[in-house]
């Protein structure tokens, strides 16, 4: 694979030592790094770092022409395969947004034409200021992707938002920046993790999904460019940026709200694991034990199949994928539950098999499509079988070509 190149704009502000960081997990991340400071980023974290982290000179100053040959500032805005500035600052904000060229990083601006992130950081009421704001929606406009900074304790004592966002989200805006958008303008929604029923206030019926598959392909949907809404029961997991979560508790929950939103979305995700009964009663009070009683049953109920609930209830065209756990006569129930349940794909896997299933960061799964053809992927993390999956989803909504390539 073809190295991608980044360059990695540094300004002068305090979160200018968080850019080492950036530096090297993108370096990890197998990108060849150029970093370009501006004068006052000198002040807050020295060059050497930069280069030391990425083994590639580092540029501040756009008249110091080292190399004869080429026009530095020219060359590295045609050699980005996207460029970012973390921190930005208000002053380098405001250069960019009049089409200044004053310094090294400007002027590799002007001259660049692939995906630029500007990550501001900066005092909360610095950033709030209407002409930094203005500024930032001129940048805005013209298709610079705006990474948010975070709300929080600032260097400057204050509490509020300024606060650079942290290197692995960053280097995930990078990603959604460098990848392709078969799925602009779809909205996806996802379901993910296990369902809680509960007994009481402190005891509920639930099962061991982590969710990862789900969130694995929520991430995955995003960088593809979908606005994906994520229906997550209680799970240990961090969706990351771009994805708007929604927690949900028990199936009837979970239900209502799929249900609100199935009508809109252009591809519907089921990974949740849902609990097929819950306790026929719920206590509002905590059950208490009775000195005379030894055993105690408790009654379940059947609850809703969503899949099958929501059979006719599609926006025309949309596609819809179902999930199958299974740990016996594989084939037979993935054939009959891809028909019971009304889906375009269902991924199955055998949750016995080494490497698939619950808790694990890998999965092997196999696809069962309605034209009766099926696909066995290979063992590989959760986030390549996501890949994978919505590779393969994408051909049969006629999104991208069998090669991969957007349609
Ligand atoms: N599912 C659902 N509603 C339920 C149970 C499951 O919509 N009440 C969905 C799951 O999210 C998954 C698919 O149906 O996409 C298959 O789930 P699975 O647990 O494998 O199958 P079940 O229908 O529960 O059947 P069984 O437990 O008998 O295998």
């Amino acid at each position: 694979m073809v190295q991608k190149s980044i360059v990695l704009g540094i300004s002068g502000g305090i979160a200018a030592y968080k850019a080492a960081g950036l530096a090297s997990l993108l370096v990890k991340q197998g990108f060849q790094v150029q970093t370009v400071m501006t004068k006052a980023a000198t002040e807050f974290i020295t060059p050497l770092t930069l280069q030391a982290l990425t083994k590639q000179p580092v540029y501040v100053d756009v008249l110091a022409e080292q190399d004869p040959t080429r026009i530095s500032h020219v060359a590295m805005a045609d050699q980005a395969d996207a460029i970012i500035i973390a921190p930005a600052t208000a002053d380098v904000i405001a250069r960019i947004a009049h089409g200044l060229a004053d310094d090294m990083l400007t002027s590799i601006l002007l001259v660049a034409r692939c995906p630029v992130i500007v990550a501001p950081s900066m005092n909360v009421h610095m950033y709030e200021h209407p002409l930094v704001q203005k500024n930032l929606h001129v940048l805005r406009e013209l298709g610079y992707i705006i990474a948010e900074p975070d709300e929080g304790m600032l260097a400057c004592g204050y509490v509020g938002k300024g606060r650079l966002l942290e290197p692995s989200d960053l280097a995930e805006i990078l990603s959604f920046a460098l990848s392709p958008k078969p799925l602009q303008g779809k909205k996806i929604l996802v379901t993910a993790g296990p369902t809680k029923e509960r007994i009481d206030p402190v005891r509920y019926v639930t099962n061991d999904s982590t969710g990862t598959m789900g969130y694995a392909l929520a991430r995955c949907a995003w960088k593809l460019g979908a606005h994906v809404t994520l229906l997550s029961g209680a799970v240990n997991l961090l969706p990351g940026i771009g994805i708007d979560v929604i927690s949900v508790s028990s199936a009837i929950h979970l239900q209502e709200e799929v249900e609100k939103r199935i009508a809109e979305v252009d591809m519907f995700i089921m990974t949740a694991a849902v609990a097929d009964y819950r306790p026929q009663t719920t206590y509002d009070y905590k059950w208490k034990k009775t000195d005379d009683v030894d055993t105690v049953t408790w009654t379940m109920v059947r609850n809703p199949d969503i899949l099958v609930s929501l059979k006719g209830k599609y926006k025309p065209g949309a596609y819809v994928i179902g999930f199958a756990a299974e740990t016996h006569d594989v084939d037979r129930y993935a054939r009959k539950k891809l028909v019971d349940k009304g889906v375009d794909l269902l991924v199955v896997n055998n949750v016995l098999e080494y490497g698939a299933g619950f808790g694990t960061g890998t999965n092997r799964v196999d696809l069962y499509f309605q034209d009766g053809r099926t696909t066995a992927l290979p063992l590989a993390s959760k986030m390549d079988v996501a890949t994978m999956i919505l590779q393969q989803a994408l051909v049969r909504m006629g999104l991208v070509d069998d090669e991969g390539m957007q349609a």
